[in-house]
């Protein structure tokens, strides 16, 4: 269990939840703001040795993000991805991100506004994302799809493949799946997820090209290591 993962999810119908209520869903809520971050921070700085910070990184890289794009994360969290992707894109792109908790989306709006970038941050699930069709260049989603059980993957997927734009990219990052790892890195709580299964979704979903890349643990780094996956809209 995620330590900052909502102890149990409000049921009220995706579409209705207020501005402080979580929109409801069938995976993990992560709740924690401010907190959540401290601890992201702790955890990658002396466990991970910042892989955490480079995996983000790589999946911007991997999006070939250019200035003036739209683009969505989903999933967002507290925001950090969509920070770095709105420095990539400047002022003549546009930015959103989505994620089921109020009190993350609350923190990642905080720090969106510290920075004086205008990040349209709102509270949403994958399964019903609320853009119109054809509207992203781009969506990206880092460390979330482990916490979708397999037919909110597959609405989730087709979702997104409804708000790309024709020839628009999808780039996911996970952790490496918990049965692939060894020694400390298979200590860490969170699943991960399949390359193979996240590639097989992602082309059931309509998207081809899928190109994947891993990125191993580095040495005396506790990260558990990730698969990061590009495709795109057909
Ligand atoms: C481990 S966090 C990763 C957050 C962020 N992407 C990052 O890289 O720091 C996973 C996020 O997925 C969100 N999540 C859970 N179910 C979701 C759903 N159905 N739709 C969108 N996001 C969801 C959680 O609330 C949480 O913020």
């Amino acid at each position: 269990m995620h330590p900052f993962a909502r102890a149990r999810h409000r049921h009220s119908p995706a579409g209705e939840a207020s501005a402080n209520e979580a929109k409801a869903t069938t995976g993990p809520i992560l709740e924690g703001g401010w907190r959540y971050d401290l601890h992201g921070w702790l955890l990658d700085t002396f466990w991970f040795r910042g892989q955490g910070r480079e995996l983000r990184r790589r999946a911007a890289t991997l999006a070939r993000l250019r200035p003036g794009e739209q683009v969505l994360d989903v999933g967002c969290g507290t925001g950090t991805l969509a920070l770095e992707v709105a420095r990539r894109v400047g002022r003549a792109g546009r930015v959103a991100g989505i994620d089921p908790s109020p009190e993350q989306i609350a923190r990642a709006r905080a720090k969106a506004a510290r920075r004086h970038l205008p990040i349209e941050f709102q509270v949403g699930v994958i399964e019903q994302l609320t853009f119109p069709d054809q509207t992203f260049d781009v969506v990206l989603s880092t460390l979330m799809m482990h916490h979708l059980p397999a037919p909110l993957k597959r609405q989730g997927l087709a979702e997104i493949a409804r708000v790309l734009k024709p020839g628009g990219r999808l780039v996911i990052a996970d952790f490496t799946h918990k049965q692939d790892r060894a020694g400390q890195a298979a200590r860490f709580h969170a699943e991960g997820s399949s390359l193979h299964d996240l590639g097989a979704l992602v082309a059931d979903a309509g998207f081809s090209q899928v190109e994947t890349e891993e990125m191993a643990p580095a040495r005396f780094s506790a990260f558990p290591g990730a698969g990061l996956l590009r495709a795109h809209k057909s």
